[in-house]
């Protein structure tokens, strides 16, 4: 393309070029200005059509091209004619590779019609393009947390809030990637206090029995609690490891808050990418960790239990907790009927609906009742190295007592 042109907009496959401004003679120039002054005239009264016609008109003259073409690619926008409105995004471009808006409207239609690669090339460039505005980077976030991709989403948005602390989309958005990868129950896990004295009591014991040349290894360091009562236990050395970012910014965080928190080295990695020598100093002679989900395996407690113990620790170093134990009974009551069990409601038969009760309850919180004797479904000792596959599923039945029948309408944890 020859310099002073630019190629049409707003149609199709048309690569016709046009004069610019610069090159425009006078009379061409007047009758720009008065096709102009109509095409707002237009505008104002509402007919779109007419005014969008007109523009484009004008800028298949070369008159006020960079003015124009995000006016046109506007009205194509709202109009729903989305290809139209990206041929005069990228014929500004073609001409103004910086232009802020041009970068920042494109790049948030690119995001709109499902092409987020090209979407995120605009959105950084709009943001470089535009250092004061918070607008480019609040997309740019947002379509990093649509991708699933929190962790960036999440630095990004701490860092705009920092720099824009008046915007208050960074710190919401911010809130809305750690719940999107940290589970709820991280809070009230802390503000557990018989599980944190259980574990208090259980390394201050492992410390004293090993001295303070001890090497405690966390795995899952959350808060950083159980590495704190370490350090408070009198450990030498403690090694926390945690493998979500998030997470893992505000342990730091809290280690930094209290003053044994110097004690502590945190290593932002899941425990099965640390190594001994660069991670670690020497394998640890105490592991303490409290990867234990509520039925207790899907936390990965096995497999990473199992690297530890090939990698990372001393052969028969003390294990906390050394053993688990997943326990369990039939269990009913209104309270879990209302949450399991459909018939009837305002007269209407509703039992068809029953098909879509979940199948597995989050149980705490609700009133029920025991319809059997507790009995151990699972138990390990993560003293051993090994646990051979399959992992032991079931020890024993609940046994039904009395002589109720119901049915079994699904499994549920706390
Ligand atoms: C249940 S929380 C426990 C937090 C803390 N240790 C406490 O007891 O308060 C478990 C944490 O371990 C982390 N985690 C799970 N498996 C891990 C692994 N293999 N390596 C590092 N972190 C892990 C999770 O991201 C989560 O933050």
């Amino acid at each position: 393309m020859a310099e002073g042109e630019y190629p049409k907009t707003g149609t199709s496959g048309d690569a016709e070029p046009f004069r610019l401004d610069s090159v425009l003679e006078e009379a061409d120039q007047s009758l720009c200005r008065s096709l102009l002054a109509q095409a707002m005239g237009l505008h104002e009264k509402g007919d779109l059509g007419g005014a969008e016609r007109l523009y484009r008109a004008i800028v298949g003259k070369g008159y006020r091209v960079t003015d124009l073409l995000p006016i046109t690619a506007n009205m194509a926008w709202q109009a729903g004619r989305h290809g139209d409105a990206m041929a005069d995004w990228n014929a500004l471009l073609a001409l103004s590779p910086k232009h802020p808006v041009a970068l920042l409207e494109s790049g948030r239609a690119l995001a709109h019609l499902g092409r987020p690669e090209e979407a995120e090339a605009r959105l950084r460039a709009a943001a470089a393009a535009l250092p004061e505005s918070p607008a480019p980077t609040a997309d740019l976030a947002m379509l990093l947390f649509d991708r699933g991709r929190h962790g960036e989403a999440h630095a990004l948005c701490l860092d705009a809030a920092r720099r824009w602390p008046e915007a208050p989309v960074f710190a919401h958005l911010a809130r809305r990637c750690v719940s999107a990868k940290v589970p709820f129950w991280h809070v009230p896990m802390v503000n557990d206090t018989a599980r944190n004295e259980a574990f208090d009591t259980a390394i201050r014991a492992a410390v004293a029995a090993h001295g303070q040349d001890a090497v405690v290894l966390d795995i899952g360091a959350g808060s950083g609690l159980l590495s704190l009562m370490a350090a408070r236990g009198g450990a030498g050395t403690v090694v926390a490891c945690e493998g979500e970012p998030m997470v893992a910014a505000a342990a730091r965080e809290v280690l930094a808050a209290n003053p044994l928190g110097k004690r502590v080295r945190l290593v932002e990695k899941l425990s099965q990418q640390m190594a001994v020598g660069t991670d670690l100093p020497v394998p640890a002679d105490i592991l303490v960790s409290e990867i234990i989900s509520s039925d207790l395996l899907t936390e990965g407690i096995l497999p990473t239990f199992e690297d530890a113990h090939a990698r990372l620790l001393k052969p028969g170093a003390t294990i906390l907790p050394r053993a688990v134990a997943a326990v369990g009974c039939l269990v009913g009551g209104e309270d879990l009927a209302r949450q399991s069990l459909v018939g009837s409601a305002c007269g209407f038969d509703l039992s068809a609906y029953q098909k879509l009760s979940a199948p597995r309850l989050i149980v705490d919180g609700l009133a029920w009742q025991a319809l059997s004797p507790v009995v151990t479904l699972l138990s390990l000792d993560l003293t051993h190295p090994h646990h051979p596959r399959p992992w032991p599923r079931w020890n024993s039945a609940p046994r039904r007592t009395g002589r109720r029948w119901a049915s079994c309408n699904g499994c549920g944890s706390i």
